[in-house]
């Protein structure tokens, strides 16, 4: 039997966090490997993160090596090859983007601490709880030891829309699709960019006017979309997105395609270092390399701008805060 990988997961009682145990103790994200998963939770959430564990016992997955409930960060990322980190602070009625932001960094200032302190070395993070670019960073600004570049944040789900849209639009399935890009910030400011999608490997044209007033408000809308039909956000095709962003991560992109990742920026594209802002990005190796030298229209030359602007005031935001290193 291979080595179990261990995963562990914050906000495991939540909503996105029982669709995605599941999908990662089935074997859809690693490959194939056993898994050992630590689940992290609020001390009041723990008992409904315990019932989860129940279930994923009763499901009897051969590749479920244990399932571990803390309320403890340091105890929950011991060891963690993977860190995906769910649990965040929403926001609620009356809340300033400051408020939202300082409680958020109050999470992920100690959690990226813990996973500096606990995780194995070869750890890969994922953050997925919103604001999740700023959060990725304020998580990595506290775990000074581990590489920049372990750390990213979720992208993925707009990709992922942006390609579910395309799709519907050419009237075939989504995967005689390549390379959709996401650029920017998981907000209303992202960039969603299908100036590069192949069908079938060949070159496919959009008028601009159909992208930036249907194809872009439709993606950056959706989260919103859905929880006007479902009453509640998205949660499913969230977990889905994350398993896709880390298996492709650990077990390579496909050939000729890339996908979109947040992770901190070495200054491409006019991306300030060391923001996690969105790029096209193939892996090979374990390693996310940003698609290199693309041409871009104003529009998409402007959003990037413009989102990139939108995660300076954030980072500034926690910074003048005294939150982050
Ligand atoms: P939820 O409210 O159902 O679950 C969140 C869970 O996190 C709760 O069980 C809560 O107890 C837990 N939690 C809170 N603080 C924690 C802490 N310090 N440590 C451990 N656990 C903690 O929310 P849901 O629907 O599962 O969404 C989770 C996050 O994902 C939200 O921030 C949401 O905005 C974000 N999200 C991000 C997406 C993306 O594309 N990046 C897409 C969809 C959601």
């Amino acid at each position: 039997m291979r080595t179990p990988i261990t995963v562990t997961v914050t906000g495991a009682a939540g909503q996105i966090g029982y669709a995605l145990l599941f999908r990662i103790a089935a074997g859809d994200m690693l490959g194939g490997s056993p898994v050992r998963l630590r689940l992290l939770e609020i001390p009041q959430a723990v008992a409904a993160a315990e019932g989860t564990a129940m279930e994923l016992a009763d499901a009897a997955f051969p590749l479920l090596d244990s399932v571990d409930v803390f309320d403890d960060a340091d105890a929950a990322f011991e060891g963690a090859n993977v860190a995906l980190l769910v649990g965040a602070r929403p926001r609620t009625a009356g809340m300033e983007r400051g408020d939202l932001l300082a409680a958020n960094a109050g999470i992920f200032g100690p959690q990226g601490r813990a996973i500096g302190d606990h995780a194995a070395d070869d750890i890969r993070v994922l953050a997925v709880g919103n604001p999740a670019n700023t959060n990725a960073l304020i998580a990595q600004a506290h775990a000074p030891d581990v590489p920049a570049e372990r750390f990213t944040a979720m992208t993925r789900l707009d990709h992922n829309r942006g390609l579910a849209q395309l799709a519907a639009k050419l009237g075939v399935g989504v995967g005689r699709l390549t390379r959709m890009t996401v650029w920017g910030n998981h907000s209303s400011t992202q960039v969603p960019d299908p100036s590069h999608l192949l069908l079938d490997g060949e070159p496919v044209g959009f008028a601009p006017e159909w992208v930036a007033d249907e194809f872009v408000p439709t993606v950056a809308n959706r989260g919103a979309a859905i929880i006007a039909a479902r009453g509640a956000s998205s949660a499913a095709s969230a977990a889905s997105a994350a398993i896709d962003h880390v298996r492709d991560w650990v077990l390579g992109t496909r050939e000729g395609d890339w996908v979109s990742v947040a992770l901190p920026s070495t200054g491409l594209y006019g991306v300030p270092a060391g923001l996690v802002s969105s790029f096209p990005a193939t892996s090979a190796g374990g390693e996310w390399q940003v698609v290199e030298g693309l041409e871009l229209s104003d529009a998409v030359r402007a959003g990037i701008a413009a989102s990139a602007a939108e995660l300076v005031a954030e980072r500034d935001a926690v910074r003048a805060l005294g939150l982050l290193p």
